[in-house]
């Protein structure tokens, strides 16, 4: 067996970078043990090390490497990153502001980044005809307080009208909506859930419009129908006890890029407002023009009644997160009690820099014509993504705007995962990270989210490390 070995992806001074951070860094996201060389599965037969690999700068869609080489972002830096590092016009933007106001608290204090931002979003938030808009934002600092805050906003509020039943939030089967307790309540992905499972608040699961998950002959309008009637008859057993639905959009992203029907969102949006439930879209990793257009609730023509945003909101620059509420839902905290008025906060709610971040990132989506420019790169996208469908490893081949993903199993079948002790995805990602391309694989799942501004050369990069890295990560792990 061939050891993977660290130093393989650099020089001696990132080694000795390397050597630094794991002396004083705890990784997100990251079983630390592997980033040592020679980190062996509990068998001993697989090579479970994982490179660190340190970075000194960032430029557009390339990541500079200590050791001097230039690495493709094809991940947007866990999807905040829109118009590339270091955006000249979104780091004036933030110098501006730092040398006006770098933050002031927000609770008795006002101020125009916040509030002009305010004004931007709800002017570009989804909108129906027939309903009324969103019409308040409350800020917090990244996409789990987010959903904290939508989350707890829906509960409060049937609390505040006197209805104490409705403990209850229901989600998606294979959804994610962050790490925090009351996110990771309503998520469901077993490797992040179930070591808390014992502290988390009571969620119900419907299924999901998955539409990998098509039975033989089932499209995947069929699939999202089948899923909403699932959760219809939840909602006809439960309703009294829920407060809220909360969903991704179009794709669930942590989930490995599983996408569905734009029929789903729609018909669960006809069934919240039959139930009387409040529809929450995370829109934390689909907003911003991921999947084509500028919200992912856009393509099923549904406003949400909260909605959550973060990532790409300051373009990928800063941590900020925004919910945006109906003006009913404000309503009902108006009181004269302190115990009826929303009282979450922190300390870095609505700071003056991110929203200045936010801001310019706005004003790029205008100024460069950034979703009309987006559909030729996405069909670019699906040009070079389309002959991997004939790989003898790759089950599927799914697309959304600026998302694609590829699901590897052995057969190139749905009904022949690889074993996850074999670690192709990690395999991949060291081989990738080899060629100069920073893939991150969701378990089987490789997927390109590169920030928009990518060239042609790095696509053809992506596209080219991408098989590589595939063939590369089924032959070594055919070698163990
Ligand atoms: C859909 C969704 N919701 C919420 C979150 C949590 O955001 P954060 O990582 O900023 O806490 C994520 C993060 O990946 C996400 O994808």
């Amino acid at each position: 067996m061939q050891q993977f070995d660290n130093t393989m992806i650099a020089d001696a001074s990132a080694d000795a970078w390397r050597e630094r951070d794991l002396a004083v860094l705890w990784h997100p996201c990251t079983q630390m043990r592997e980033h040592v060389t020679g980190s062996m599965a509990a068998d001993g037969r697989h090579d479970y090390t994982l490179p660190l690999l340190p970075v000194e700068r960032g430029e557009g869609e390339w990541l500079i490497g200590r050791d001097g080489r230039r690495y493709l972002d094809a991940i947007s830096s866990w999807w905040t990153n829109l118009f590339g590092h270091a955006e000249p016009r979104i780091a004036a933007a933030i110098a501006r502001q730092a040398g006006t106001l770098e933050h002031v608290i927000l609770a008795g204090v006002s101020h125009a980044p916040a509030v002009e931002l305010a004004e931007k979003l709800l002017a570009i938030a989804p909108r129906e005809a027939n309903r009324a808009p969103l019409a308040k934002v409350f800020y917090a600092d990244n996409g789990s307080a987010g959903v904290e805050v939508a989350l707890k906003m829906a509960f409060h509020w049937f609390r505040n009208r006197g209805v104490e039943g409705r403990t209850k939030f229901i989600a998606l089967d294979n959804g994610y909506h962050g790490e925090t307790l009351g996110a990771l309540a309503v998520g469901d992905i077993p490797l992040y859930r179930r070591v808390y499972a014992p502290l988390l608040a009571q969620a119900l699961f419907a299924p999901s419009p998955d539409a990998y998950l098509c039975e033989p002959g089932e499209t995947p309008a069929d699939r999202a129908q089948r899923a909403a009637d699932a959760l219809d008859e939840l909602l006809q057993r439960h309703a009294d006890e829920v407060c809220a639905l909360i969903l991704e959009p179009r794709v669930q992203c942590a989930g490995g890029m599983r996408m569905h029907d734009p029929l789903y969102l729609k018909r669960a949006r006809e069934l919240c407002d039959a139930h009387g439930v409040f529809l929450i879209a995370d829109e934390i990793a689909v907003g911003f023009g991921r999947t084509g257009t500028l919200f992912a609730s856009e393509q099923s023509g549904v406003q949400p009644d909260l909605m959550c945003v973060s990532k790409g909101l300051t373009g990928g620059a800063l941590p900020l997160a925004a919910v945006l509420a109906t003006q009913a839902i404000y309503d009902g905290f108006l009181d004269d009690s302190r115990e009826k008025a929303f009282l979450h906060s922190h300390s870095y709610t609505g700071n003056p820099l991110a929203c200045a971040a936010a801001l310019a990132s706005l004003a790029i989506f205008e100024q460069d014509d950034v979703i009309a420019r987006n559909r030729t790169t996405a069909a670019r996208m699906a040009e070079l993504a389309a002959p991997f469908a004939d790989h003898r490893h790759v089950a599927d081949v799914r697309q959304a705007g600026m998302i694609v993903a590829f699901e590897l199993t052995q057969r190139g079948d749905r009904r022949t995962p690889f074993d996850p002790t074999a670690r192709i995805g990690l395999r991949a990602y060291r081989a990738a990270l080899q060629r100069g391309v920073l893939l991150r694989p969701l378990g089987d799942t490789l997927y390109w989210m590169p920030p928009y501004c990518v060239g042609e050369d790095a696509l053809q990069l992506l596209a080219d490390t991408t098989r590589a890295a595939i063939d590369h990560a089924v032959e070594e792990a055919a070698c163990d």
